[in-house]
């Protein structure tokens, strides 16, 4: 027999396109690849195989299936027959359970163990005098201990009992390490429980094993919530909390409603409503916006009502959409979270804001249209940034089709126009960074996400004038003031010149360059020790920093340019005249600088 995780495991990687191709002639068609149908016999490519939906489909007969199914059908393989074949074909070894009796599953060590630690925290919630402080938090929390019962609550004392209890069950230290029940402390090298003084939620796989625990502070310690490690047992991403509980309610319900934490899922199913689950503590990865996919195409988001909360509603609204899950995004009142609001206005209450939900695209669209952004020109060419992503991560095209449409309407950019920005993917990123001014959503979200040194390793246009810049600064101390009369440290792209740059015109011309070069950071004090290492003085000093200067200058015109040029695309025809001729002049400085730069 093949467990249902094995199943899933080769659903999600099977390579559809390869198999159907050993039997049928297929052709590459935009994102997908087409052929005669096998099913009908048919001549013409009516027969369609999508990569990314690992499904195929005849337009003309209708048949349509995963590759399970296209083995079964075309070839009368039996289904386990289908999936050993499906995993052969694409590259994974399938584990079933007949094949037990060899090998044992690594993780049932770790599913005992937590088993037996998730019972004692449980028993001590329920029973034992170190347990009455998590009993009178979720009196307080307004939760009472059939729910904490039906959901497998527990408490881990301070007093780290558990390990002891455990130990003469048979679990050792090591067991208790590898589950992530005890930590190593750094300083002692000795071992400790991981959860002490905290109430405890056990994480289920969908086989109702005791992946994980999280587990909560009762008062207000840091941090909130304290996770086991990533095991072999327990792989975050690739799980949702409480789907051991809600799958068959969200196959009845034909809807899932995802939530963020642990006691808003709690507070949900006490409402009655049964069809929710949480991801991990983290934002929704691509392998769980699968697993929700496989459960239901229509998706409810009711994350916290604050700035948080959005962003990582429209996050997780992409990665859904990239699974043709549909996106309905609920807004709850300020400063509630579903747990809050479902406590004061019941089941009632929860379904109202439900049925006020709207599409994701329809609340960015919301948004940006209370917050002015399709006001101005630049503003509404950063909210069709913002609205970009969304409209890509559509992968089927009804959808993608009533968003480009939706948003047309909206801002009043032509829809072609659209149509082709959505379609030039990752343009956005290639492009060089606009200048900075204005801040809009989608570039704050850009900042937050880009790590700190985006650009390093990246060459820099201008770069090299940056170099030259500061090579003359560096061995011509007398021309530092003169520069620095002409531009200031934010011309400088490169941090390491930047720096440099900044140190020098702080510095008076007698301090040596070594105590230039003390209080650089790491890179800038490598990139000067190259700088003046370099062999051969500058030929002409006033030629190299007026070129410099003219090439910096110009990069900026250069960047001004395709601002206007991406400003362009979005302008209305009143606004296209006077860019136009902001185009025009800008054209003509750009080839009078160039003109006057010294050929290399
Ligand atoms: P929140 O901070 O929104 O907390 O985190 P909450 O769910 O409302 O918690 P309560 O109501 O104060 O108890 C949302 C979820 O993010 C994860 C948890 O899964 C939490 O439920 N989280 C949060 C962590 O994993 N670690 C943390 O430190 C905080
Ligand atoms: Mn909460």
């Amino acid at each position: 027999m093949i467990p249902d995780e094995e199943i899933e495991r080769v659903r999600e990687a099977a390579d559809i396109v390869g198999i159907i191709a050993e039997s049928v002639p297929l052709k590459r068609a935009g994102g997908a690849y087409r052929g005669p149908c096998p099913f009908h016999q048919g001549k013409n490519p009516n027969f369609s195989v999508d990569p990314r939906r690992r499904m195929y489909h005849c337009f003309k007969c209708g048949e349509s299936g995963d590759a399970f199914s296209f083995l079964q059908k075309r070839f009368g393989m039996d289904w386990p027959t289908s999936v050993r074949h499906v995993a052969e074909r694409s590259g994974i070894t399938i584990r079933e359970v007949s094949s037990r009796r060899e090998g044992p599953d690594p993780r049932d060590r770790l599913w005992e163990v937590n088993a037996a630690a998730e019972a004692f925290f449980r028993d001590v919630l329920r029973d034992r005098p170190e347990g009455s402080a998590a009993r009178e938090y979720l009196a307080k929390r307004g939760m009472g201990l059939d729910v904490a019962e039906r959901f497998g609550l527990g408490f881990a004392a301070r007093d780290g009992a558990v390990r002891a209890h455990l130990a003469t069950l048979g679990f050792d230290d090591d067991r208790q390490l590898e589950a992530g029940l005890l930590v190593r402390r750094q300083e002692s090298d000795a071992l400790r429980p991981r959860f002490r003084g905290r109430l405890m939620f056990p994480i289920y796989d969908v086989s109702s094993r005791v992946a994980g625990f999280g587990g909560r502070v009762l008062d207000s310690g840091e941090p909130k919530y304290l996770n086991s490690p990533e095991t072999i047992a327990f792989t975050k991403g690739r799980m949702l909390y409480g789907l051991n509980w809600s799958r068959n309610a969200i196959r009845r319900a034909e809807r899932v409603l995802l939530v963020e934490g642990y006691f808003d899922l709690l507070r949900l199913v006490m409402a009655g409503l049964e069809e929710v689950v949480a991801p991990l503590g983290t934002a929704l990865t691509a392998e769980q916006a699968a697993l929700i996919a496989r459960h239901s195409k229509n998706a409810f988001l009711v994350y916290d009502s604050d700035k948080a909360g959005l962003k990582a509603t429209f996050r997780a609204a992409d990665e859904l959409l990239r699974h043709e899950v549909s996106v309905r995004v609920v807004t709850l009142p300020p400063g509630e979270d579903p747990d809050t609001f479902a406590r004061k206005a019941g089941r009632e209450g929860i379904e109202r804001q439900l049925a006020a939900s709207v599409d994701v695209i329809e609340r960015k669209i919301q948004l940006l249209e209370r917050g002015g952004w399709f006001s101005d020109l630049h503003k509404r060419r950063r909210a069709i940034d913002h609205l970009l992503p969304t409209i890509r991560a559509t992968t089927d095209a009804v959808t993608r089709d009533m968003y480009l449409g939706r948003v047309a309407e909206a801002t009043g950019v032509d829809r072609k126009v659209l149509t082709a920005e959505a379609e030039a993917a990752d343009s956005a990123r290639s492009a060089p960074e606009p200048p900075r001014r204005e801040s809009s959503p989608a570039r704050a979200a850009a900042r937050k996400e880009a790590p700190p040194s985006s650009r390093a390793g990246r060459a820099i246009p201008g770069g090299d004038a940056e170099r030259e810049l500061v090579r003359v600064m560096v061995t011509s101390r007398a021309m530092v003031d003169r520069i620095a009369e002409r531009i200031g440290p934010g011309e400088f792209r490169d941090a390491r010149y930047r720096e440099i740059f900044e140190r020098l015109v702080a510095a008076s011309p007698e301090v040596l360059i070594g105590d230039v070069a003390s209080g650089l950071a790491a890179p800038a004090v490598a990139e000067l020790e190259k700088l003046l290492e370099e062999e051969g003085a500058i030929m002409d000093v006033e030629r190299t920093v007026k070129d410099s200067l003219a090439k910096l200058e110009l990069r900026n015109l250069q960047d001004r340019s395709m601002q206007i040029q991406r400003d362009l695309v979005v302008a209305s025809p009143e606004e296209k005249d006077a860019l136009l001729a902001l185009k025009q002049a800008n054209a003509a400085e750009i080839q009078m600088l160039k003109a006057s730069i010294m050929p290399a």
